[in-house]
């Protein structure tokens, strides 16, 4: 089974959270819980938070990593992603891939993978974070969300949207209410932004561009100003100009929870998993 989309979370969605909940005290660990299971890591492009999260969430479950990257695996050596892929579940009990290759290219194998980012596709466990952390507060049923940064490039912003699009009890819209989207230009974004309920900020995917765009939203004191005193504002990471030193002062943002409850979260899915 591959994890690959948001989808494949749903039907566990709730107990997911529920279970995250049971896991939040950080200074816990829970050794005999996976005990004697093997999850392998395969990073084929950067990571911290994703990588050491869902390293640090199986040692706490008391099972054991093991890790190559693209330098020290034999995809070096021409090794196509599937066959490394197959190989690596014969050693491990779960797999976690990240890599700029869509999963119709991961092949198939025996072994849970679950997806930890596929090039600009998706990013589902981000997309699990997220909604964890805006469901750690009262929700509206009128939910506005806004998102900026990089439609075309953001993984963050497809699952996110996923979510929202494709699950109505976790954002439990009135059933009279489309979920809608539109693209707006950074001097409209100004102006809706004291109707949002939450703010969904990316950074600009550089590493995808020939020229970086300019012209981007960068949150402002201006705009913080501007917002509801109960927003939600949420940045996946890593954050970069649209997030500043100074907005992480405001206790509306929520950029470090999103950072703890990566680690919740990912324990609740290994153990989900493999239990
Ligand atoms: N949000 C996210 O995927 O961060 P990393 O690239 O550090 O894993």
């Amino acid at each position: 089974m591959i994890y690959g989309k948001v989808e494949d979370y749903l039907p566990f969605l709730k107990s997911l959270f529920n279970t995250a909940n049971s896991f939040k005290d950080i200074d816990r660990s829970y050794p005999n819980l996976l005990q004697g299971k093997i999850m392998a890591t395969l990073f084929f492009e950067p990571s911290t938070r994703t990588r050491l999260s869902f390293e640090s969430a199986m040692i706490k479950l008391g099972g054991s990593v093991v890790t190559v990257n693209d330098e020290s695996s034999s995809l070096m050596k021409g090794e196509t992603l599937s066959d490394t892929i197959r190989t690596v579940s014969e050693y491990a009990d779960v797999i976690v891939v990240r890599c700029n290759k869509p999963i119709s290219e991961w092949g198939e194998c025996d072994c849970p993978v679950i997806n930890a980012g596929d090039g600009k596709d998706n990013h589902p466990t981000q997309a699990l974070l997220d909604t964890y952390t805006i469901n750690q507060y009262e929700i509206p049923r009128n939910l506005k969300i806004g998102i900026s940064g990089d439609m075309q490039n953001s993984r963050t912003i497809n699952s996110f949207y996923d979510m929202l699009t494709l699950d109505n009890q976790i954002f439990p819209y009135d059933s009279t209410q489309q979920t809608s989207g539109s693209f707006l230009s950074l001097k409209d974004f100004e102006e809706i932004l004291p109707e949002l309920h939450v703010l969904y900020l990316n950074r600009v995917q550089r590493e995808r561009h020939e020229i970086v765009p300019k012209n981007t939203f960068v949150l402002s004191e201006k705009h913080l100003n501007s917002m509801r005193e109960d927003a939600i504002i949420l940045n996946p990471g890593p954050r970069r100009e649209e997030l500043p030193d100074h907005a992480l002062n405001d206790s509306r943002v929520k950029f470090w929870d999103q950072v703890r409850n990566g680690l919740c979260i990912r324990m609740a899915l290994l153990h989900h998993i493999l239990k």
